[in-house]
């Protein structure tokens, strides 16, 4: 077994994506939304929220490229896929599928306010509050975790555990 134990099973992510999708519905009633997964560890996390929001709602997607395939988070270095819905006047909710230290959210919150949007919200599954390194403010959140390396559901290690439907702590051993 790659992993220390498993943190969060299919059944208690659906209950908070259900959650989450019916708080996103009652604040942006009748208003135009625009979701933006980030690529791509976002991917299963937004194909699974956006079935839970009850309003019509317009799809997009947003990469970046960042430094090295391992562990740790890295810096910014370019868009590697922009948005192609015009955003200019519209909610816009990114969905993100973790937070560390926050930098890659505040790249994207900054870029896409450059395009006029009525609102930027930030929607992450997860969080470690501990390992921010920046003022960020997660609109809507699924889980507050410790400073653990994570895999499933979406996100993966060197791109591997992508698809487990759990998340999963990996075994230091496995990355160090
Ligand atoms: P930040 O810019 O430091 O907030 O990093 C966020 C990005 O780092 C996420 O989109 C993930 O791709 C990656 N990341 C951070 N922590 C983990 C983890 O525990 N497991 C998998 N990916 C992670
Ligand atoms: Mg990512």
């Amino acid at each position: 077994m790659d992993f220390e134990k498993i943190l969060f099973t299919e059944e208690d992510i659906l209950n908070k994506v259900k959650e989450l999708g019916k708080k996103i519905s009652k604040d942006n009633k009748s208003e135009e939304l625009v979701v933006i997964g980030i690529l791509r560890g976002a991917f299963i996390f937004m194909s699974d929220i956006v079935r839970h929001i009850d309003m019509p709602v317009k799809i997009d997607f947003f990469s970046l490229s960042s430094y090295g395939q391992n562990s740790n988070s890295s810096g910014v270095v370019k868009i590697r896929k922009d948005i192609d819905t015009d955003i200019t006047g519209k909610n816009v909710i990114v969905v993100e599928d973790i937070v560390d230290t926050g930098l890659t959210l505040n790249y994207i919150k900054d870029y896409l306010e450059k395009h006029n949007p009525k609102s930027v919200k930030l929607c992450s599954l997860l969080d470690k509050p501990k390992a921010h390194k920046t003022n960020i403010k997660i609109d809507y959140l699924g889980f507050e975790i410790e400073n653990h390396f994570v895999v499933g559901y979406g996100l993966d290690y060197a791109e591997n555990y992508r698809n487990l439907p759990y998340i999963a702590i990996l075994k230091k051993e496995i990355y160090s």
